[in-house]
């Protein structure tokens, strides 16, 4: 008898396309097994989203583990092949030249490797920075000198993720776009996110929602902003996890509680907690902060950015004001969050509760996770398996575990953790995603 396996879904992404097999026990001698094709985006240009392949994914009659082993490194095969080649189609969109303008920081280092990682359909990339200026890159698109940036360099790139400060952006993110080549700009500032002409776009929640231009079309038919804001990371990261939910029960009301890593301060912020953690055991003093308000080395600070007239830090109120948008959410939805800076390196973490308006639960909480795209349940009591920032580290997937009951909102509630590299997911990793669905709309 042949049934859809649940947590098999065959989507595309727009590069990275990754395949994955997995398998679980359903029996003594007998293996369900599926073949997913997994995707960071969900975009679904190549391979529209949700694309199935029956004779793949529906395998869960019994079989001999043996002949279903066969069976689905077969299938995988022709799958690798069928994905070649759709990456192949997609090679044929690919763009003259990306640019990355702050690519000496802890964004814009990420992007690069994000653009080579993914094999970004982008013949050349430039690199801009200040003090970087004048170095050489080795990349897998070359070597690069990294240039000081110029408006006029700026618009011979077909795409410019900036990973500058909000000012810097503010002043040029809106000139580069109206050069000659239809520039556009993915920025990673705050500075234009609650700009209500400008999209603030997490592509798996509302990358299909938004019209994004495509790069090198001046075409005045042609419609859709030409700048794209990144969401906050610590928005994005809870996002990730919130959105299915969403989807599924209705958010009422969200609180968070945030565990961020120095990296969420930048390339300075790093060094300043490796800094004081070096000199703390070489002679047992940290020296003064210059980037934190206070001792981050075996500290935890309660405040991140700017304190506002309600009492909550912008860091905090980013969180209400980016979900609002990225959700479309009416106002009875009630979000809030207390921002929290702890000594780890990379890595987001968030303690999570929800009020639904439908009834909740773990088991269907943690089903609607597991299918969702960019999303990686982690969560096993028996084996102490939770999301950690050291695992979340360098990986795409926001990791999402300690799901259970809420005891304050009940039926109607849930509580969980949720873990994710804010440099890739909340940073990096989104404008790139970005970039690739306003490629393939060339
Ligand atoms: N860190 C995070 O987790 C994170 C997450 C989401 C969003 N963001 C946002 O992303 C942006 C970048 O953050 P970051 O953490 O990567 O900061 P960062 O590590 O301090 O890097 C800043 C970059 O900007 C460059 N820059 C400064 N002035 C410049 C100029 N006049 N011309 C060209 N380049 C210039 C710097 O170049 P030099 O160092 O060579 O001078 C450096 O490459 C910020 O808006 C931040 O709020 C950060």
């Amino acid at each position: 008898m042949f049934r859809a396996c649940n947590r098999s879904t065959i989507s595309s992404s727009t590069s990275a396309l990754r395949v994955r097999a997995f398998s679980s026990k359903v029996g003594q001698g007998v293996q369900k097994r599926a073949i997913r094709i997994a995707s960071s985006t969900g975009y679904g240009d190549t391979i529209p989203q949700g694309t199935f392949f029956p004779e793949t994914v529906t395998h869960s009659e019994q079989i001999p583990e043996q002949k279903s082993t066969e069976l689905a490194i077969d299938r995988l095969t022709e799958i690798q092949e069928k994905l070649a080649s759709a990456k192949q189609v997609q090679k044929m969109t690919r763009v003259d030249t990306v640019g990355i303008v702050g690519s000496s920081g802890a964004v814009g280092q990420e992007m690069l490797k994000c653009l080579e990682e993914r094999d970004f359909p982008t013949k050349n990339v430039r690199l801009f920075a200040k003090r970087a200026a004048g170095t050489v890159v080795k990349t897998s698109f070359g070597d690069i000198i990294v240039e000081p940036f110029t408006l006029e360099t700026a618009q011979e790139c077909d795409v410019v993720l900036m990973a500058v400060s909000g000012s810097f952006s503010k002043e040029w993110s809106p000139q580069i776009t109206g050069g000659p080549k239809g520039t556009i700009v993915i920025d990673n500032s705050s500075a234009f996110r609650y700009h209500d002409d400008i999209p603030l776009v997490i592509p798996e929640v509302n990358g299909k929602r938004e019209a994004i231009k495509a790069p090198g079309i001046n075409d005045e038919g042609k419609s859709g902003s030409a700048l794209v804001a990144n969401p906050n990371c610590t928005t994005a990261i809870g996002a990730m996890a919130l959105w299915p939910l969403h989807q599924k029960y209705g958010l009422k009301k969200v609180m968070m509680s945030t565990y961020q890593s120095a990296s969420g301060a930048g390339a300075e912020g790093m060094q300043e907690l490796e800094d004081g953690l070096e000199a703390h055991f070489k002679d047992g003093s940290v020296p003064a902060p210059q980037v934190f308000a206070h001792q981050l080395p075996f500290n935890v600070i309660p405040q991140i950015d700017a304190f506002q007239e309600n009492g909550y830090t912008k860091e905090e109120m980013k969180v209400t004001w980016e979900m609002k948008k990225i959700f479309d959410l009416p106002d009875d939805v009630k979000i809030s969050c207390t921002a929290v800076r702890v000594p780890t390196m990379r890595a987001h973490s968030e303690s999570i509760v929800i009020e639904t308006h439908m009834p909740i639960d773990e088991a269907g909480a943690r089903a609607v996770l597991e299918a969702a795209e960019g999303v990686k349940v982690v969560d096993d009591q028996d084996s102490l398996q939770y999301p950690m920032p050291l695992n979340a580290a360098g990986k795409d997937d926001v990791e999402v575990g300690r799901l259970r009951q809420s005891l304050v909102f009940g039926k109607h509630g849930l509580e969980f953790f949720v873990c994710g590299d804010q440099l890739l997911r909340g940073a990096a990793l989104n404008a790139v995603l970005i970039a690739e669905q306003a490629v393939a709309s060339h």
